[in-house]
């Protein structure tokens, strides 16, 4: 067996290869699939891409017909493509085209086209090349390009032009990125020249198809490869201003701040070591941004930032909208996160019990996330503060652990409720039922008593009393 037929060792092949012959057609497994098989990389996604010359939606409804499971084919009529699963197996089919692939496409009326073709018009070489599934050359590698040159040295390269490749679909300027990323490859320079001249044009793509490789590029290991081009092809600003803005230093009477920028890209970087939390991924990338409009400075003080965390925040709910991303409680993590960032630094400096009490009431379940992110956020290159910083916070941790066991206030639920005050003094829903809630929690979380019914039940008697409030029995 040949190095490639391994990678046909599923039997769904022999059922698209025996569909192709019924039909008289060739086909191919083309794209991601066959090029991580060839960097023996498990990507985790079970996506084959199969390339039909003629009609690949044909070929999808025979394939299904032969197949013992009879899988359900969706047709996506737009597009001229068709999708069955089989087995844990995605897999899609397409007819060969003259025309590039677009999926957002207003024209999608695309001319038939032999293989060679279709891969002219794919992003990357190492995502064109084809293994046979013709009778006649069964598991042969079809790589005009020389893809597999390319994986071996490590070059992200476009078959044909890169302007004419990057015009056709301009997104393919964020994958070429997220590829160089996600495999430490270098983009070829005639291709990053082509994406810095092209930069505007990304903005006739959806922020969610930008967004998707945001996330991979997140998600990657080691995210910094990534921004750093985006940056440095000015693709970024076009949709994270946030973030550029917060590049550069700025001198002033001697004293000078850090580049919040690449310091982001080190805690970004730091969490992905640690997580692939990708809501964690976007606090880290996100938890400086409200530095820009907050920055100040004054002989006294120097440089300050007062206010950044709920500024920050706040710029969080509007990037997520502009972005279209997800506006539930994904969102509101990251606020969450990035509002309270500062507040474990404030802690190592001197611990109180009734400070972590307050954290753990503020911060409930994402109390380990924000740890772990304030851990990240530790960029010093001097490694005895670096270590001193990570001893504070690991003494955080440990007071949090111990206040934890011994008095539950993380989703703190009020030991006497409100029904419970409204029944004693016989009160319909008024100020005095907030107030007297609000001087229990506040008693709880500053150890005055403990969080049991019966210590609030007499806390709150005197209270009333102060309020003028009586017993009703
Ligand atoms: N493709 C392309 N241009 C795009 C998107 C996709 O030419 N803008 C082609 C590439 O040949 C690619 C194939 O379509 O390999 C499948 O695309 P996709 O599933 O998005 O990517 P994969 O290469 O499979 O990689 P991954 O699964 O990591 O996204």
């Amino acid at each position: 067996m040949s190095t490639y037929e391994q990678a046909l060792s599923s039997e769904v092949f022999e059922y698209i290869s025996k569909a192709s012959k019924q039909l008289g057609l060739e086909s191919y497994v083309i794209g991601g699939y066959v090029r991580d098989f060839l960097l023996q990389r498990d990507s985790g996604a079970k996506d084959i891409d199969i390339v039909a010359v003629g009609s690949g939606i044909e070929l999808a409804k025979k394939v299904a017909k032969l197949l013992p499971t009879s899988p359900k084919v969706q047709i996506f009529k737009t597009y001229g493509t068709a999708m069955l699963r089989f087995k844990d197996l995605e897999i899609e089919f397409v007819g060969a085209r003259k025309e590039s692939y677009k999926e957002n496409s207003r024209n999608p009326k695309v001319e038939q086209g032999t293989l060679q073709d279709d891969q002219n018009r794919r992003d990357f070489t190492i995502n064109a090349m084809a293994l046979s599934l013709n009778e006649a050359d069964y598991g042969k590698l079809l790589d005009p390009f020389n893809g597999v040159e390319d994986l071996k040295s490590g070059i992200i390269r476009t078959p044909l032009d890169p302007t004419i490749t990057y015009s056709d679909d301009p997104l393919r300027m964020m994958r070429a990125i997220r590829f160089a990323t996600q495999l430490n490859f270098t983009i070829e320079q005639r291709s990053l020249d082509a994406i810095i001249k092209n930069t505007t044009r990304i903005d006739i793509i959806t922020q969610e198809r930008i967004v998707v490789e945001l996330d991979k590029i997140l998600m990657s290991g080691t995210p910094s490869i990534g921004f750093r081009l985006l940056e440095q092809t000015k693709l970024l600003e076009r949709f994270l201003p946030e973030l550029t803005a917060l590049k550069g230093v700025e001198e002033e009477k001697g004293q000078t701040h850090k580049d919040n920028f690449y310091h982001t890209l080190q805690v970004v970087d730091n969490i992905a070591q640690k997580t692939d939390n990708l809501w964690l991924l976007w606090t880290a990338l996100l938890h400086d941004i409200g530095k820009v409009p907050t920055k100040k400075f004054d002989k006294k003080n120097g440089w300050t930032f007062h206010g950044h965390e709920f500024v920050g925040s706040k710029m969080v709910y509007k990037l997520f909208r502009r972005l279209k991303m997800p506006l539930n409680e994904k969102m509101k993590y990251v606020q969450k996160l990035v509002l309270l960032s500062s507040r474990p630094v404030v802690l190592a400096e001197e611990v109180t019990d009734s400070a972590i009490r307050r954290l753990i009431f503020d911060a409930g379940d994402i109390i380990d996330d924000l740890m772990t992110h304030c851990e990240a956020d530790i960029t010093t290159k001097n490694p005895k503060k670096r270590k001193q910083y990570l001893n504070n916070f690991k003494l955080v941790r440990q007071k949090i652990k111990e206040v934890e066991e011994r008095d539950s206030v993380r989703n703190f639920q009020p030991p006497v409720t409100g029904e419970i005050i409204m029944k004693i003094f016989g009160l319909k829903p008024c100020r005095e039922v907030g107030q007297l809630k609000d001087a229990i929690k506040e008693a709880i979380l500053e150890g005055e008593i403990k969080n049991d019914y019966e210590e609030a039940y007499q806390f709150m008697l005197v209270k009333a009393k102060k309020l003028g409030l009586e017993k009703i029995e």
